[in-house]
């Protein structure tokens, strides 16, 4: 099987809490190879450009704040299968709904603060891969 790969972001949350290096080591140790990664921070404009399918919804102004706060770890991560294998690494959305091991059961306090990203389509992790990494930074 051919691999793929997935774009993933560790949010404010799970950097404020020292989270990094538990984060890394689980995606790693669930077989996941990270071929692009950085610790940065998004502007407004690129939360708002990178979230721009949730602009109607209520929570948006509340996901540009949250995501711009401080330091986010941007990572590409290729596996086979891997958009659906992150997902299911990740957990729902909402970390009560979380199954346990997840990471978010493990990390996250809340559906707004969520701990992680996870690209949701082949596609889309190529855009959200695109936004964050210049060619010559992934590998
Ligand atoms: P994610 O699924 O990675 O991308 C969209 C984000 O919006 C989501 O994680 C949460 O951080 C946030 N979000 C989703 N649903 C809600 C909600 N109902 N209330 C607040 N924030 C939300």
């Amino acid at each position: 099987m051919a691999t793929h790969r997935t774009f993933t972001m560790l949010k404010p949350d799970a950097v404020e809490k020292g989270h990094i290096g538990a984060i890394l080591e689980k995606i790693s140790a669930s077989g996941f190879k990270i071929v692009a990664m950085k610790l940065t921070q998004m502007t407004q404009a690129d939360a708002e450009t990178f979230y721009a399918i949730h602009k109607e919804r209520p929570f948006f102004p509340e996901l540009v704040t949250y995501m711009t706060r401080g330091p986010i770890v941007a990572a590409i991560l290729e596996k086979e299968n891997a958009v659906a294998d992150f997902r299911t690494l990740i957990g729902a959305t909402n970390p009560a709904d979380a199954a346990d091991g997840t990471i978010r059961k493990l990390y996250a306090a809340s559906i707004s603060e969520n701990a992680v990203h996870g690209s949701d389509s082949d596609e889309n992790a190529a855009i959200e891969g695109a936004f964050h990494f210049s060619g010559r930074e992934q590998f």
